[in-house]
């Protein structure tokens, strides 16, 4: 049996229909939390609501773009209104539209930044006043190694993650006499759909200190420890779970 230290809690995991946040969703619920999963799939929101419902305990999934403010609102709305309090908000929906700055597009620069980095902003920003009242809250935002390191070829991701971080530093500072927690997680190199067609080359593995790419499971583990009591004295920080790729 799995501790249950995230009983009776509910949380809401952004982008929860595949790779790093359906492991996350799948986490929080083997320890107890009651799940929303979204995602803008239907199809794929379905078959992971099955998934989580599968652990035991009780899940619902609600169809959000996060990008888009009113979209995250009732996502919200409808999460409080199913289970009476949300205690966890992991903003994970991420996406890259990769390129060297003289051939990216003012549509790849914008699109990332509005799923990224706004779409963090849409989901807290609906989420505060519940938690504010609740006077507790876990508020995790998925950013990245390349936020804090920088990358060629990502300067609107390597951006937004970066913003990321800013906006939870500054948060975590708003929002601490409310007991509301905010902190990030910077992953490293996880083999997910969205790293699959980058393939992992020796050069890659080799700029690991731990020698080799991270799982899914390894970036939900960290998430349920700063979902969980454990992480009460921790706000403001971005763990780094990147195999020491970046120090
Ligand atoms: P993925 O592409 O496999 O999954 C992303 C999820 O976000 C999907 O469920 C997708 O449907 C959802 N999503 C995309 N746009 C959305 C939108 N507008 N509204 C709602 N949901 C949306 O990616 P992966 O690898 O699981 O990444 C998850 C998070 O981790 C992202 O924020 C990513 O930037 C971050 N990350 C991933 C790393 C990796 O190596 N895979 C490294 C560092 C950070």
């Amino acid at each position: 049996m799995m501790n249950q230290n995230l009983k009776d809690k509910v949380a809401v995991v952004t982008g929860s229909t595949r790779g790093i946040g359906k492991a996350i969703a799948l986490e929080l619920a083997q320890a107890g939390a009651k799940i929303v999963v979204t995602g803008t799939n239907e199809a794929k929101l379905k078959s992971s609501l099955e998934e989580i419902q599968a652990t035991g305990t009780e899940a619902i999934a609600i169809k959000c773009n996060v990008a888009d403010f009113n979209e995250a609102k009732m996502l919200i709305e409808e999460s409080v209104k199913a289970f009476g309090r949300i205690d966890i908000l992991v903003n994970n929906a991420g996406i890259t539209r990769d390129n060297l700055i003289v051939r990216l597009t003012e549509e790849d620069w914008d699109s990332v930044i509005e799923v990224n980095l706004k779409g963090v902003f849409n989901c807290t920003k609906a989420v505060t006043r519940t938690m504010m009242k609740q006077r507790y809250g876990k508020i995790i935002n998925i950013t990245s190694v390349v936020g804090v390191s920088g990358n060629g070829g990502q300067s609107n991701y390597s951006a937004s993650k970066a913003g990321i971080i800013g906006f939870s530093k500054s948060l975590a500072k708003e929002l601490a006499t409310r007991n509301i927690n905010v902190n990030c997680i910077a992953p490293g190199f996880i083999e997910t759909d969205m790293t699959a067609e980058l393939g992992n080359s020796e050069a890659l593995l080799a700029s690991i200190p731990l020698g080799r790419t991270g799982k899914s499971t390894e970036i939900a583990k960290a998430v349920g420890f700063l979902s969980s009591p454990d992480s009460d004295y921790i706000t403001g920080q971005v763990l780094h779970v990147d195999g020491g790729m970046v120090m």
